[in-house]
């Protein structure tokens, strides 16, 4: 989007874009957010100006566009002067939409893929470009395969530093998993069949991403299931409103106990972002924690909780993957649900989580290196 005309107006400074867009900005922002370097830091963009100090009945006398440094200099009515970026103008109205406009496609028993997304290992090892390429996958369809893999710990562990370094918890940075373990008591460290839900429930930060290497299969079943939340929270805004309402606003507890660990946090189900997209599913019935409301808010939820638990255990609604040696998984675990089928044999993986803003991040700075987004 770029910046067609300026003009002042109510004391502060009307902008047009040129797709037709207007916005408003008045004195006092235009203070707090101007860049230049007696007001924010060049290199960190902190705020070096004081909010605080700002006067309250501030005005913009007059402002003038210098196309050549695409800076706006904005005199103030006391008779000083500061600047503002072009730049900075559309990072606050342009830039927090940025997950937004980029493209989701989001698949269910309504919307089937009609391929997996899918990049080789060493694509991803050996460039940025393959990198980013790997990261949209994972932002535009929630999970993405990986073929050709080192199917070894330290081949997870080059996978998932092209990210950044992995979330710890309780489990480790990166872990093995499978059903010879023992250290944990967890249902995921068994051959059973483990119906979709999401990791971390009991963690205020959830995992943003997590990943499994297949470095050994051998034996039947065992299949990974993937589950599209979004998709299913889409389809239920569409088709039951009052369900999606309940479950975007009942907090749900989730916990995690083992000797010496009692993990506890709790949200809702569907978390929607300050612009009402969704931002996070979490669903996972084996690890909720005991909640209680009153008998007509207990009523919706379940009602509501079990509309969703339909949904998810459809079938219809599943990817189911053969993980076979070689070949690694990573999924949104703030989008994608996932499970097991049950298996007999060996099957042993090597994953790790990756922090949601480490993602993000790393999603960021590949593109403004790739000259895909100004930031
Ligand atoms: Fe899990």
């Amino acid at each position: 989007m770029q910046l067609d005309t300026i003009s002042v107006s109510r004391g502060g400074v009307n902008v047009s874009w040129d797709n037709g867009v207007q916005h408003f900005f008045s004195a006092f922002w235009l203070r707090d957010h101007c860049d230049d370097p007696a007001s924010q830091d060049p290199n960190t963009r902190q705020r070096l100006v004081d909010t605080f100090a700002i006067a309250p009945d501030i005005t913009v006398s007059n402002a003038v566009l210098d196309n050549q440094s695409r800076c706006i200099e904005l005199h103030w009515n006391d008779d000083t002067r500061n600047t503002i970026s072009v730049a900075q103008l559309q990072r606050a109205v342009f830039s927090e939409r940025e997950s937004s406009a980029s493209e989701h496609h989001y698949w269910s028993a309504a919307r089937v893929l009609e391929s997996l997304p899918e990049i080789p290992y060493n694509d991803v090892l050996a460039s940025e470009q393959g990198t980013l390429q790997w990261l949209e996958l994972i932002e535009r369809y929630g999970f993405a395969l990986l073929s050709d893999t080192d199917a070894s710990e330290q081949g997870t562990k080059a996978l998932g530093e092209r990210i950044s370094p992995a979330q710890r918890t309780i489990f480790g940075a990166y872990w093995p998993l499978s059903a010879d373990l023992s250290e944990h008591e967890d249902s995921a460290y068994t051959t059973q069949t483990l119906l979709p839900h999401t990791d971390g429930t009991y963690y205020h930060n959830a995992a943003g991403l997590q990943m499994f290497n297949c470095l050994e299969f051998d034996g039947t079943g065992g299949e990974s299931v993937l589950v599209d939340g979004f998709a299913i929270a889409n389809e239920m805004k569409e088709q039951c409103p009052e369900h999606f309402d309940t479950l975007c606003s009942v907090s749900v507890p989730g916990q995690y106990l083992e000797p010496g660990v009692h993990l506890y946090a709790e949200r809702p189900v569907i978390r929607l972002n300050s612009r009402g997209e969704l931002q996070q599913v979490s669903f996972n019935n084996y690890d909720r924690a005991p909640m209680h409301r009153n008998e007509d808010a207990l009523d919706a939820f379940y009602q509501a909780y079990a509309e969703f638990n339909r949904r998810s255990i459809d079938q219809a609604n599943w990817l189911k993957i053969p993980l076979r040696t070689g070949m690694a998984l990573i999924f949104d675990n703030w989008r994608c649900m996932h499970g097991r089928m049950g298996y007999s044999g060996t099957r042993t993986f090597y994953g790790c989580y990756h922090n949601r803003a480490d993602y993000e991040s790393r999603l960021r700075t590949l593109r403004q290196t790739s000259g895909q987004q100004a930031l």
